[in-house]
Formats: structure tokens, C-alpha cells, sequence
């Protein structure tokens, strides 16, 4: 294999991972992920997760780099997720890294961790079209991305004005009484419901009113409704159908999801979607995508688990696509960006 040796570093949540790219190819990749220690909480614990970095920072950079037999002299750049995502998460993953860097003699490129989520798909199936949608869902984002050129031009055409796809999950599920993080619960159960069975409005179809924002989400309304439901059929001293709330929830967000994509990729005339983000395990979403990119004529990039949830490859792949446009570092000093866009 040819191609740029690039280290990715991974910090802005509860995974610390480290991988190697080469090219086109990934020849490492490290996660060791903090969930265990905030399960009990309902949520990430943002001081206990930054501890849990600086913890494994050294052990899951130095296994990336052993797992594909390098030293870090050997590695022509280094990337790092720099926002968006926890502050004193971002601190421990960037500070490592320019550290690095600055030891070994190595370019470091601060990057955009939800672009890293397009880039991640290039393992899997290859380069990218030159022209393409992008969806990314996770407990933290929900975007709906045009990607002209991954290490150049990508531009936000669509975002959640409030709740994450999957938080929106998680908070329903702890209504429900499923452990933290609830999403996956939501899943198995709404395979076994009957996903008419109550009423969940969709989340934003039509935009805000009196103004355009056609591609935006809005889950908390979704979360409110299943919400009263519940407490309605609790308070008449009813039983709760679970897996029908859990169908219910999931058929709605799983359908707004997809249509604004495909709408997204009529508008900008892109024939390909990638997705991803820890949210795209969903099965209820993967299905509806696939069968609407039928319907569209839209090829549906969804990679394989692995690759959705937080990770370091996705760093690494899109460090090599910058090393690769001939783009260098702008800086050597670059900020954590806990809000970029
Ligand atoms: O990308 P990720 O691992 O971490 C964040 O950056 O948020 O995504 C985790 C999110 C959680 O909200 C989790 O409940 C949700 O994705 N999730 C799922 C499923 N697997 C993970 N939600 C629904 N169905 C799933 N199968
Ligand atoms: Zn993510």
C-alpha cells in the first residue's frame, strides 16, 4: 500500500481512539471508550471523561501505532478531532497530539470530527463523488451535509435546531426505564411493535414557520409527545405498550430523517448519501434509507458499525485526505473548537 502514513487521535466524547491510515487503507484502530463509567449517571460526565483520556491517551496511541508495526517517526502527519464536541475531552486529545508532533517533527492537523464521519466511509467503499450528501447522526449531531470536496468544501445545508437524533432516543428510553444509552434498547424492542400504533409528530418537516429552513430537525417536540403520552396512560392507571412506543418513535424519526435526505440529494443533485455517526446503527433508519435510495435512485453509502460510532480511523482518513490535497496545517498553535459548526 502507498499513500501517506497519517496517525488520527480521537477525544471529543467518552472514546479515546488512535488509528493509522495509509492511503486508502486502514492499518490500525484503537477505541477505548469511558461509557461503562457514566452509565450509572444517565450521561456523559464530562470530568470523568476528560480523566479517562488522559488516562488513555499514551496506551491507545502507542497500541495504534505498535498494532501497525510503526514509531511515530515513521508517520508522515498527525490529525486530531479539534471540535466539535466536550472542552476538557477536546484539551486532552489535542494537547497530546501537538505534543507529538512537536517531539517527533510532525505536521498536526486540527480537524472537524463530524467531516471525519463523511471521511470514514472512504475505508469501506472507496473515494467519494465528487458531489455528495452526507447524513451524520449521533447523540451529539445531527447534520445534513453537501460535500463538494471533503478536504475543502463542505457545507452544512441542514442541522437539529435542538435534540440529537439519538439523545432525542436516549431521553425516551429513560422514560421507558432502559439503561443509559437507550437508543439500541429502542431498537430491539420497536422491531416487535407496531410502528402505527400512536401518534408521533415528525420531527420539523416543513421548517421553522415563516422561515426557510427546509433541511433543519427538531427532535425535543418528538420526545415531549411521547412523553405526555406515556405519563397520560400512567396517570389512567393503563399499561404501556413498550415496544409500540418504541416503533412508534422509531418509524417517525427514521422516515424524517430520510426524506429530508433524499430531498437534500434531489436539491443539490447528488446521487450519492453517505452516512453515518453512532445513530446510523439504528436498524429502523438503515431500512428506510435503503428503501428510499431505491425509491430515488441514490446509491446509500452505510458502513459497517465499526466504522458509524466515534473512532480514530475517521480522523486518520481524513488527515490523509488533507495531506493528499496538498493542504498544510495553518497552524501549529490551533484552538479546541467545542462549538464548530
Ligand atoms: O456516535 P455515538 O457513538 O456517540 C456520540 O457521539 O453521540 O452515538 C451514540 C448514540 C446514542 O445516543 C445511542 O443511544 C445511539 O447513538 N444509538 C442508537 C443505536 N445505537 C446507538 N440509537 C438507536 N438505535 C441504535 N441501534
Ligand atoms: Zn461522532
Amino acid at each position: 500500500t502507498g499513500g501517506p502514513i497519517v496517525l488520527g487521535i480521537e477525544s471529543t466524547c467518552d472514546e479515546t481512539a488512535a488509528a493509522i491510515v495509509q492511503g486508502g487503507t486502514l492499518r490500525s484502530n484503537v477505541v477505548a471508550s469511558s461509557m461503562d463509567e457514566h452509565a450509572r449517571y444517565g450521561g456523559v460526565i464530562p470530568e470523568i471523561a476528560s480523566r479517562a483520556h488522559a488516562q488513555a491517551f499514551v496506551p491507545v496511541v502507542s497500541k495504534a501505532l505498535a498494532d501497525a508495526g510503526l514509531e511515530v517517526s515513521d508517520v508522515d502527519a498527525i490529525a486530531v478531532s479539534a471540535g466539535p464536541g466536550l472542552a476538557g475531552c477536546l484539551a486532552v486529545g489535542v494537547s497530546g497530539a501537538k505534543a507529538l508532533g512537536w517531539a517527533a517533527g510532525k505536521p498536526v492537523y486540527g480537524v472537524n470530527h463530524v467531516i471525519g464521519h463523511v471521511a470514514v466511509t472512504q475505508l469501506q467503499f472507496g473515494a467519494l463523488p465528487a458531489n455528495t450528501m452526507a447524513l451524520i447522526v449521533s447523540g451529539g449531531h445531527t447534520s445534513l451535509l453537501h460535500v463538494e470536496d471533503i478536504a475543502r468544501h463542505v457545507d452544512v445545508v441542514g442541522t437539529t435546531l435542538d435534540d440529537a437524533a439519538g439523545e432525542c432516543f436516549d431521553k425516551v428510553a429513560r422514560l421507558l426505564g432502559f439503561p443509559y444509552p437507550g437508543g439500541p434498547h429502542i431498537d430491539r424492542h420497536a422491531q416487535r411493535g407496531d410502528s402505527h400504533a400512536i401518534h408521533v409528530p415528525q420531527g420539523l418537516t416543513q421548517g421553522r414557520a415563516g422561515k426557510q429552513h427546509p433541511y433543519d430537525f427538531s427532535f425535543s417536540g418528538v420526545k415531549t409527545a411521547v412523553a405526555r403520552w406515556i405519563e397520560e396512560r400512567k396517570a389512567a392507571g393503563e399499561p404501556i405498550p413498550v415496544d409500540d412506543v418504541c416503533a412508534s418513535l422509531a418509524a417517525s424519526v427514521a422516515d424524517v430523517l430520510a426524506k429530508k435526505a433524499m430531498r437534500g440529494c434531489a436539491q443539490y443533485d447528488a446521487d450519492t448519501l453517505i452516512v453515518g455517526g453512532g445513530f446510523s446503527a439504528n436498524s429502523q433508519l438503515r431500512q428506510a434509507l435503503l428503501t428510499a435510495g431505491e425509491e430515488h435512485g441514490v446509491d446509500v453509502r452505510l458502513p459497517r458499525i465499526a466504522l458509524c460510532t466515534d473512532n480514530g480511523a475517521m480522523v486518520a482518513m481524513l488527515g490523509s485526505n488533507l495531506v493528499q490535497a496538498g493542504i498544510t496545517p495553518s497552524s501549529t498553535d490551533f484552538p479546541i473548537d467545542s462549538a464548530m459548526p
